[in-house]
């Protein structure tokens, strides 16, 4: 809900609190919805701002290409193997492999894995959300490039458990706000050998799944830790999980900084094709996730404050969206910006949530809109 100037655009709201009258009488019950005569009786009264509702884009449903409970069955798998591990017990990898299963068969029933683009949101960040969007955004890669079930799930469970080796980082340092010291630097860099070998030694592993956490920070160029190793001697699934590493690392607030635009690290994550980050598991990663996820908010240049609400099979890197404010925006426009390459995407307005609980413009509720999707 917000506070709002209660003026002519607020028409179609609804109102999120009662409003009462002389003596507390009860005027205008919860969920009222406000009309021109309502608004101009209530200001005739002398009313001057209003609680209301607030959904920004009342249709919309953020996509997610896993379920809350697959991400729950996920999240508890790794606490449970990590509790395990700091308590010198050994984990046994069943409940994280049926973690991985739950994933991949979502990817496939719920987001039409084999078709669709994977939306992968980067709010609401928890200490597995990392670990899970590896392993989403790696098996999207894998499937991308045609491997078959078997090899998916070997590639999940290892980008699943890329960073497990953090469980032996102290925490202060993996929070660190600002830069770390080339000291703390050195030990944070140690969490591939020791993911390694808890995986190799506790977990009994294959050694393709140890491979993804000690090979997840090489480079093709051999710049890489903590061998230095070159392209030929990186396995497939440290490439593919060293890619989504990068792109999630890049598209997250971190401690130390804020997310970088999604453009940039576009540009960037290319740049790096061929010299540090393998070619083909870049392209693949490019043709499947949606650099502005569904729920998104966006200001377009010239001004204009839209929400992403969908995405355009026809580009990526070109949503569906909604323009709810800016100059002369008395209602929501839906565009498909793909249809408009003269709009330009600017920036990501985070301090908006994507769930619509901020105001930007009045009278969103009762959405009319022109449409060239
Ligand atoms: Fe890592």
């Amino acid at each position: 809900m917000i506070i709002a100037d209660l003026q002519d655009t607020l028409e179609g709201a609804y109102l999120a609190l009662p409003i009462h009258g002389d003596g507390g009488k009860l005027m205008l019950a919860t969920g009222t919805r406000l009309t021109k005569n309502v608004i101009r009786a209530l200001r005739s009264r002398g009313y001057t701002k209003v609680v209301i509702r607030k959904s920004l884009v009342p249709n919309l449903k953020p996509s997610n290409p896993i379920s809350h409970r697959t991400r729950l069955q996920t999240e508890t798998a790794l606490d449970q193997a990590a509790n395990r591990l700091l308590t010198g017990q050994s984990p046994d990898l069943k409940q994280v492999f049926e973690a991985v299963d739950a994933i991949i068969a979502d990817l496939w029933s719920n987001s039409g894995m084999s078709r669709g683009i994977v939306s992968i949101q980067t709010y609401d960040r928890n200490t597995y959300t990392h670990s899970i969007n590896v392993c989403v955004l790696s098996i999207a890669i894998g499937d991308t490039l045609g491997w078959p079930l078997n090899k998916l799930r070997e590639l999940g469970t290892a980008a699943l458990l890329h960073d497990i080796g953090k469980i032996l980082i102290p925490v202060d340092l993996l929070n660190k706000p600002g830069p770390l010291t080339n000291e703390e630097y050195g030990l944070m860099k140690t969490h591939c050998e020791k993911g390694w070998e808890i995986l190799c030694e506790c977990f009994n592993a294959c050694e393709y799944v140890a491979r993804g956490a000690l090979e997840h920070h090489e480079r093709l160029d051999g710049s890489g830790y903590p061998r230095g190793l070159t392209a030929r001697d990186i396995s497939d699934i440290g490439k593919i999980t060293a890619v989504a590493d990068v792109y999630d690392a890049m598209t997250a607030d971190r401690p130390h900084r804020k997310a970088i635009f999604p453009e940039t690290v576009y540009t960037h994550m290319n740049k790096c094709k061929g010299v540090l980050l393998d070619t083909a598991a870049v392209d693949a990663l490019f043709s499947r996730v949606a650099l502005y996820p569904t729920g998104t908010i966006l200001s377009l240049w010239g001004g204009y404050i839209a929400v992403v609400t969908g995405q355009d099979p026809r580009s990526n890197r070109r949503p569906l969206v909604r323009i709810i404010g800016g100059p002369g925006i008395t209602k929501p426009i839906d565009l498909a910006l793909y249809s408009r390459p003269d709009i330009k995407i600017n920036l990501l307005l985070k301090d908006y949530v994507p769930d619509g609980n901020r105001v930007i413009a009045g009278g969103l509720e009762n959405v009319s809109s022109s449409s060239d999707s």
